[in-house]
């Protein structure tokens, strides 16, 4: 099936090679005014002017006019938790009444919360809902994605969400890659015996997981109250010996050598970075090959500070941003409203925050070959945008659903 799409406002995101952007570079998105775009199969095909489609018109099975709208590649979320179980919206409103996060985690709730109600989930109630959820953020323009699991923090709980991950990966026509998060938060019962639950991840939890495959990546929340460097390093360690790489939650609350540790342990990605100091920035723009995941609508739920997005790249870190889809700290995954929030919030430009949740989180997920950017022979998934005056309209009209159309692995969702 070959499909032509012509008069396309503004082909975004244009590339014949692709590397991970750092620093400066996010701020150069490559754009072909008045357009056309060929898909063939699941794959870009071909890309131009208008005045130079090769072809008749005639010759391809559709034909889709484009007048007045954007085409750019589909959002790549590096750092989603989309598989739980219920909601939590009764914290939401002890938020409001003035609790923060770490006194109602404190208190059994937060992760402990959405780990029990997992508990009392099936496999299959779970997968349904999460399947839900993918095709939501599908349709919003979500065409690669990453999901944890830590919501089981049990070998049983964790096995059976990523068995969801399997299914999701196997049913889902995305990408989707697994990274186990078992170093999540310390089960209650664990509580006077931290090193007790850290063995059973190590010893019990990552064998299984690897004799089934169901991991691509490790992660650790490493943060006071939940996992320190020290234990967060033993971890990826463990994890890197079954192949998992580490992609990691570290500095949201607090700064407590989570970057260090970090890139010790080779991270393909440090995500959340709400509290960095100047040292930290600089550590994190002198290895350029981790990326740094900010996840700004995690920031705008809990109401704290955005992560300084400004001062990493002007340091010439590689910046992505990510949904963080989850039910205690943002239950959201509108990639559309994380790009706008790091335009208004974060100061990012248009193209940088673009870019950011395009490229570089396709590179957070080692998918940079696979998606992120229009090239041919790259997935053809792709967002179609209503008529719009400019590429930085999308962020500015953040209240809007401006994705008209949403095209995966060359097919109409
Ligand atoms: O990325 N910070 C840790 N994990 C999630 C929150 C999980 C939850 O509250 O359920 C996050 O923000
Ligand atoms: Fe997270």
């Amino acid at each position: 099936m070959a499909i032509l799409f012509t008069n396309i406002k503004q082909l975004v995101g244009v590339r014949d090679s692709w590397q991970p952007l750092r620093g400066n570079q996010l701020a150069y998105l490559p754009v072909i005014d008045n357009a056309y775009l060929v898909v063939e199969g699941d794959c870009i095909a071909g890309y131009g002017q208008m005045n130079e489609i090769p072809h008749a018109i005639n010759d391809f099975q559709e034909h889709y006019n484009c007048e007045g709208q954007l085409v750019l590649p589909c959002w790549c979320d590096s750092h989603t938790h989309l598989v739980f179980a219920g909601s939590r919206e009764q914290e939401f409103v002890d938020k409001i009444k003035g609790m923060s996060y770490a006194d109602i985690a404190a208190k059994g709730g937060g992760i402990l919360n959405s780990a029990k109600k997992l508990a009392d989930t099936s496999e299959d109630d779970l997968f349904t809902a999460a399947f839900a959820r993918l095709k939501e953020v599908i349709a919003l323009g979500t065409g690669a994605i990453e999901i944890k699991s830590g919501y089981g923090l049990t070998v049983e709980g964790e096995l059976k969400m990523l068995r969801v991950l399997k299914r999701l990966k196997e049913k889902a026509n995305i990408p989707v890659k697994a990274t186990f998060l078992g170093a999540h938060a310390i089960p209650a019962s664990y509580r006077e015996n931290r090193d007790e639950y850290i063995r059973l991840l190590i010893e019990e939890m990552l064998p299984a997981i690897a004799a089934e495959k169901l991991a691509d990546y490790i992660d650790v929340f490493c943060e006071d109250g939940f996992f320190s460097p020290a234990e967060m390093e033993k971890i990826c360690r463990a994890g890197k010996a079954y192949g998992l790489k580490p992609k990691l939650h570290v500095n949201q609350l607090n700064s407590i050598g989570g970057i260090e540790a970090g890139l010790r342990s080779s991270a393909l990605s440090l995500d959340h970075l709400e509290t960095l100091t100047e040292e930290e920035i600089q550590l994190l723009s002198a290895s350029p090959e981790t990326v740094c995941t900010l996840l700004p609508s995690a920031a705008f739920f809990l109401r704290m500070n955005y992560q300084p997005a400004r001062k990493l790249i002007d340091a010439g870190c590689t910046v992505a941003l990510a949904s963080d889809y989850n039910p205690g700290s943002s239950p959201s995954g509108n990639m559309n409203f994380v790009v706008s929030l790091s335009c208004t919030q974060m100061r990012m430009l248009p193209e940088e925050a673009i870019n950011a949740a395009t490229l570089n989180g396709a590179y957070a997920m080692e998918l940079g070959d696979r998606v992120g950017s229009i090239s041919v022979g790259k997935k053809a998934n792709l967002i179609l945008t209503k008529p719009v005056p400019s590429l930085a309209y999308l962020p500015y009209a953040f209240g809007s659903n401006l994705v008209d159309k949403v095209l995966v692995n060359g097919e109409w969702t």
